[in-house]
This record gives structure tokens, sequence and C-alpha cells, in this order.
């Protein structure tokens, strides 16, 4: 059976690290019917086109969407990132970021941790992706007067927390069965206080997992010098978006870092963390594994496990890093 996917290459360094995911995907033996979308802050300047109902509608009925990346530094913080990308997360509500991090021995990838055991770990963080900070809820009183108020809430439902945190522990479960909660519940002790309680209410439905709770600014300390003590971590979004760009960073910098915005399921969308990078475009030295792992992210949700398994072994060699955009994606397809 092939496999619907859209392709947004998107902007900047997008296109470039989408055609080797692609090219890893095809080495593998895994057949996708690809349609493309041309969005992005490109189109935006061309036509003022920046995400349709329609388009979302055709999406529906795909299984996947495989993401470069979007944004372009002549258009407005905003119109693009909440107009595209939390447009595409919010309207087909895919309420899990999936984010994992690793460092093993034979990574292409390293730690800037002490080498040896140390510098060993392999955790995933569980962003909630719908809510939160990034909900949109606020606004402007009195604008540009003295006496101007600008709201940003965030916004925590029953409803989103608990499928996410529910989520977190099945996750939990197939793994080192531990759960950690990355919160700030000393101070947002209103959304904190919905996390907590939630969180400790479907640990009852999992015995099995053990449970911890950091801070978020003490989550910060321990990805730097002992992210060894994690197995799965569940938070909230923004809390998320800024961990899991620190956990890029240890993990060997975020040309590593994958991601999937899943809806279980339903179709969803695979992106790396990075962003379109336009400094490098076009010049070959955009690190394509993030892209490609996060093509593997969606083989597995495509039920294409063993060739997500190839890939990901395939990305360990350390041998891979050096070259170009394309020799990468050579190296690591001629692998498989
Ligand atoms: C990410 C990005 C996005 C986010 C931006 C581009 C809207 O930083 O996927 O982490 O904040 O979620
Ligand atoms: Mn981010």
């Amino acid at each position: 059976m092939t496999h619907r996917v859209g392709i947004v290459g998107g902007d900047g360094i997008g296109p470039e690290v989408i055609a080797e995911g692609l090219k890893v995907i095809a080495a593998a033996g895994v057949e996708l019917d690809t349609v493309d979308y041309d969005l992005g802050g490109s189109r935006y300047l061309q036509d003022g086109v920046v995400l349709t109902d329609e388009i979302v509608d055709e999406w529906r009925t795909l299984d996947a969407i495989y993401l470069g990346a979007v944004g372009t530094p002549d258009v407005p913080p905003g119109v693009i990132e909440r107009g595209l990308l939390l447009k595409m997360r919010f309207d087909l509500d895919l309420y899990i970021n999936y984010r994992p991090f690793s460092c093993g021995p034979d990574s292409a990838n390293t730690s800037p941790m002490s080498s040896g055991e140390e510098a060993e770990f392999d955790f995933v963080v569980i962003r909630e992706n719908t809510e939160g900070a990034y909900a949109g809820e606020g606004g402007f009183l009195r604008k540009n007067t003295p006496h101007e108020i600008a709201t940003q809430g965030s916004v925590n439902t029953r409803l989103g927390v608990e499928r996410c945190v529910r989520y977190a522990f099945e996750l939990a479960s197939r793994r080192r069965k531990h759960l950690t909660l990355v919160h700030k519940t000393n101070v947002l002790t209103f959304s904190g206080d919905l996390w907590e309680r939630t969180f400790n209410e479907v640990a009852d439905a999992y015995p099995g997992v053990e449970t911890a709770y950091n801070h978020v600014d003490a989550a910060c300390i321990y990805f730097v010098d002992d992210p060894r003590r994690y197995d799965v971590i569940v938070t909230d979004n923004l809390f998320g978006d800024i961990l899991t760009d620190l956990g890029g960073a240890v993990s060997g910098g975020i040309g590593f870092a994958a991601s999937a915005n899943l809806h279980p399921g339903r179709v969803s969308m695979f992106e790396p963390v990075h962003g379109s990078a336009p400094d490098i475009a076009g010049t070959g030295k955009a690190n394509p594994t993030a892209a490609i792992l996060s093509g593997a992210l969606m083989l597995d949700h495509l039920g294409e496990d063993q060739a997500a398994e190839r890939i990901r072994k395939a990305c360990e060699d350390p041998d891979s890093l050096s070259g170009s955009t394309t020799e990468i994606g050579d190296v690591i397809a001629a692998r498989l």
C-alpha cells in the first residue's frame, strides 16, 4: 500500500533537507504518493496566501505531511508562524508534539558533556501542541497610548491536558517506565494545579510507571548536567518549545533534532525542529539529518516500522556528518 503524503518544503533550507529525507525514504524501499504544496514566506510574498481552509480540508484526506521549514526574514513575525504552522497544528488537532533526543557511543551527534557513560542518554519530550500560551488568547487595550496594555493568556483545558498526559504515560509504559512532569507549579498555581492533578490522576492507571516532577527552570539544569535521569517528559506548549531547543543543543545541535506533530490515528505532520536558516540557504551547509530522522518518525506513523528503524541506524555513524547537505543524504541513503 502506498502512503499519500503532502510535502511542504517551505522556505530557506526547508526544500533542501526535505529532498534528502525523500531520497532516504526511497532508499529504504518505502513508496510514497506525494502531493506538493507551495507554502511559506516566499509564497505569501508572491500572492498573499498563507494557508487556506480548502488546503487544510485536503490534508485531512492524506496519511501524513512532511514539512521542511517555513519563514522568511521579510515577512512580519507571526504571519507564517500563526497562519501556517500553528493553524496546521490546531486545525488538524495535532495535540502531541513528540521530540526525541539521544546520544550514544555510536551517534553521529555528540553531547557537549564529557565522554563516556555520562554522555549517553535517550529521552523523549512530549509537548502539548494545541493550547497554553500558543492558543492566542489575549489582546491589546488602549494600544499605542502611554497606558497600553497587552495580555497573553495561557489556555489549559482538562481535555487537552489529559489526552497529552495519557499519551505520555502510554509511551513511558512502552519504554523505560519513567515519566517526568515539567511545569512551574510554584508560580503558575492555576494551570500548574490542573496539570499536576491531571498527571496524578492518570498516574493511578499506570502503576508500573515511576513518576517525577521538575520545575522548568530546574529541568534546564538537568538537561545540561544530568540528562540521563529522563526517559519521557511531559510538559505544556511553551515550556516544551523552549526545552526542546535546549534538548537539541545538548544532543549535538539542532541539525539532529526531529519532531512529530501527532493526532494518533489521523493525518499527522513531521518536521525538523530547526527553522528555515535563510543565512545558509543554497550553500549546501544544512545538515539534513533532522529532516531525515523526522522522515523516520513519519514512517513509524505510517506503519513502516522496520524501514524507520533502518533509517535511524543509518544515521548513527559519525562519518555521516561530514560533507554537504546532499553528500550527507547520499551517505545515509547508500547505507540502506
Ligand atoms: C517549533 C517552532 C515553532 C513553535 C514556531 C516556528 C512557531 O519554534 O516548532 O518549536 O514555537 O512551536
Ligand atoms: Mn521552537
